[in-house]
C-alpha cells in the first residue's frame, strides 16, 4: 500500500509541473495571438509546431536542428524595461502615424547600439511613420534586441522616396540582432501594386498627383549579420518583398506572419540570398510571389511547418541568370501546407547560367488545389522569349517525399536542360489529385528513381544516373 501512496503523491507532484509548464505556454500564445499553434519550442524531429492545417509530422529530416538551440536560450534570457532598454518615445518618437519618427528612431538606435544586449522598445498603442531608416551595426554591441509591439507604417507619398529604394527598414553588419514582439510593419504598398498616381504634399508643386517611383522597396532587409532572430511579428502590404536576408548567418525566422494579396506583384514572403544556416518555422506566408524564395549562394537551409499560400510556394531561384553562377546546396523543407498557391516546391533556372542546385529534400508538404505542385523549370523566363542556350546550372540529388493533395494544371513538371540532365531525382510516397482534369506527369531530361509507386505514376522518369555532373562551387 505505502508503494501505491508514493506513486500517487508523485503523478500528483507531475501533474502539477506539467499544467504550470503548459500554462506558460498558454500565457506566451495569446499575448501573440497564435492560439492556435503550439509554439515549436524543438524545431528538430518535434510535432509541437504542427497547426491545424499542418499535414502529419515527419521523422525524416536529417538536418542538425540542434545548431539552433541557441536561438530559443537567447530569447527567453532577454528581459523588457531593463536599464539596458531605450524606447523611441523617450528619444522624441510621436506615433500619431503621422509625423515621420525616422529621426527619433535613429537617436533610440543611436543609443541602444553603444550597450551590448540593449533592447530598442517600439512600444505598443502608438502607430510609426518611418520614412527609410538603415540600423547600422557598425560601432554596436553586440545582441540587440529590437522590441516591436506596435506598428510602423511606411510612407504612400512619392516625396518621401525620392527616386526610388531598394528597401525600406534595413538592419546591417550586426552581430546577434533579435526582432521580436507582437507589433506590424505595414508597406502600404498598394500604393505601388496598382501604379496609381498618389497625392504628394511633400512635392514642390503644391497640391498635384504623382507616381511612386519604378523602384518599389523590400520592407525589411537584414545585411552581412550573424545571428539573427525575427519572431512574432507581422510585415504586411509589402510594396516587394516582405523579407530579406542577404549575406547572413545563423538565422531564424518563427512565428512570423507575411501577409499581402494574391495580386500584390512581387511580393515575396521570405527572400534568402547568399546566407547559411538558416531555419524558418511555425509561420504563415501569404503573398503575390513566393512565399520563400531561395536565391544563389544559400545553403544549410531548413523551412519547416509553414503555411503557404496565396503565393507561388516554395522556390529555389531563378538560378544563372544573364548566363552567371549560382550555387545553392543543403536545402530541407517539410510539413508545409500549400493553399491554392501557383506552384508547391519548384526549382527554376535560367538557360546559360552555371554552378548547381544540390542535396535537396522537399517531404510532407500538403497541396490544395495548387496548380503545379511539383516543378522542376530550367528553361525559366519572365519574358515573352528567351534565348536558347547549351549551360546550365546543373540540378541533382533532389527527393519529393509523402507529397500529396490536389493539382489544378499539372502534377508533376520537370523540364531539365537539353545538355545538363537532371540527376537524382527520387520520388516516394506522392499522391496528386487533380480539382478537375487529369494530367499526366511531364518529364525531359530527368534522371532519378521512384522509391515507392506514385499517384500518377511518372512514367516518364529516367531511371538511373545520368551522368554526374561536375560542378565546382
Ligand atoms: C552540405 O551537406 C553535406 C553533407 O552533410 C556537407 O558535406 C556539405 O559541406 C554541405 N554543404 C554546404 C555548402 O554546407
Ligand atoms: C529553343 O529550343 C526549343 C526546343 O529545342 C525550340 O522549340 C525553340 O524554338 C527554341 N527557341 C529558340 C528561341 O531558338
Amino acid at each position: 500500500m505505502k508503494f501505491f501512496n508514493l506513486k500517487n503523491y508523485s503523478l500528483i507532484i507531475l501533474n502539477i509541473v506539467l499544467f504550470l509548464w503548459s500554462s506558460r505556454f498558454e500565457t506566451c500564445h495569446a499575448r501573440e495571438g497564435h492560439q492556435w499553434r503550439l509554439k515549436s519550442k524543438f524545431p528538430h524531429g518535434s510535432t509541437a509546431g504542427s497547426s491545424h492545417q499542418h499535414p502529419t509530422r515527419s521523422t525524416m529530416s536529417k538536418f542538425p536542428g540542434n545548431n539552433y538551440m541557441w536561438a530559443d536560450e537567447t530569447m527567453s534570457t532577454q528581459k523588457k524595461g531593463s536599464s539596458k532598454a531605450f524606447n523611441v518615445l523617450e528619444f522624441g518618437a510621436k506615433g500619431d502615424g503621422k509625423t515621420d519618427d525616422s529621426e527619433a528612431f535613429g537617436a533610440t538606435w543611436a543609443a541602444a547600439c553603444k550597450v551590448e544586449a540593449s533592447t530598442m522598445i517600439v512600444p505598443s498603442g502608438n502607430v510609426f511613420l518611418l520614412h527609410s531608416v538603415s540600423f547600422s551595426g557598425t560601432g554596436c554591441g553586440a545582441d540587440i534586441v529590437f522590441q516591436l509591439d506596435g506598428k510602423i507604417i511606411a510612407p504612400t507619398t512619392p516625396g518621401a522616396w525620392k527616386s526610388g529604394l531598394l528597401q525600406w527598414i534595413e538592419f546591417t553588419k550586426l552581430n546577434g540582432i533579435t526582432i521580436q514582439g507582437k507589433g506590424i510593419i505595414d508597406g502600404q504598398g498598394s500604393v505601388w501594386w496598382n501604379n496609381l498616381p498618389t497625392y504628394d504634399p511633400e512635392d514642390s508643386e503644391g497640391v498635384v498627383s504623382a507616381k511612386m517611383p519604378g523602384t518599389k522597396p523590400t520592407a525589411l532587409r537584414f545585411y552581412g549579420s550573424t545571428r539573427v532572430i525575427v519572431t512574432g511579428i507581422t510585415i504586411q502590404n509589402s510594396p516587394q518583398t516582405h523579407l530579406k536576408f542577404d549575406g547572413c548567418t545563423t538565422v531564424q525566422v518563427s512565428d512570423f506572419r507575411a501577409a499581402s494579396p494574391e495580386n500584390s506583384p512581387n511580393t515575396d514572403g521570405i527572400h534568402l540570398e547568399n546566407s547559411h544556416d538558416v531555419l524558418i518555422y511555425s509561420s504563415d506566408l501569404a503573398c503575390g510571389d513566393d512565399c520563400v524564395s531561395i536565391q544563389t549562394g544559400c545553403s544549410q537551409v531548413y523551412i519547416h511547418n509553414v503555411n503557404c499560400g496565396p503565393g507561388h510556394g516554395i522556390s529555389i531561384g531563378g538560378l544563372g541568370r544573364d548566363n552567371s553562377k549560382a550555387c545553392v546546396s543543403n536545402v530541407t523543407v517539410r510539413d508545409v501546407a500549400m493553399l491554392n498557391t501557383l506552384t508547391g516546391v519548384r526549382i527554376k533556372t535560367w538557360q546559360g547560367g552555371s554552378g548547381s542546385v544540390q542535396g535537396v529534400t522537399f517531404s510532407n508538404i500538403q497541396v490544395s488545389g495548387v496548380k503545379t505542385p511539383i516543378m522542376i523549370d530550367q528553361f525559366y523566363c519572365d519574358r515573352s522569349k528567351c534565348q536558347n542556350k547549351s549551360s546550365a546550372v546543373a540540378v541533382s540529388d533532389i527527393n519529393y517525399i509523402n507529397i500529396k493533395g490536389t493539382y489544378a494544371s499539372n502534377p508533376v513538371h520537370l523540364a531539365c536542360s537539353d545538355n545538363l540532365p537532371c540527376t537524382g531525382i527520387s520520388f516516394s510516397a506522392i499522391e496528386l489529385n487533380p480539382v478537375q482534369e487529369d494530367r499526366q506527369p511531364f518529364c525531359w531530361n530527368t534522371f532519378g528513381e521512384l522509391r515507392s509507386t506514385t499517384v500518377p505514376p511518372i512514367n516518364c522518369l529516367q531511371m538511373g544516373k545520368s551522368r554526374k555532373p561536375v560542378v565546382t562551387c
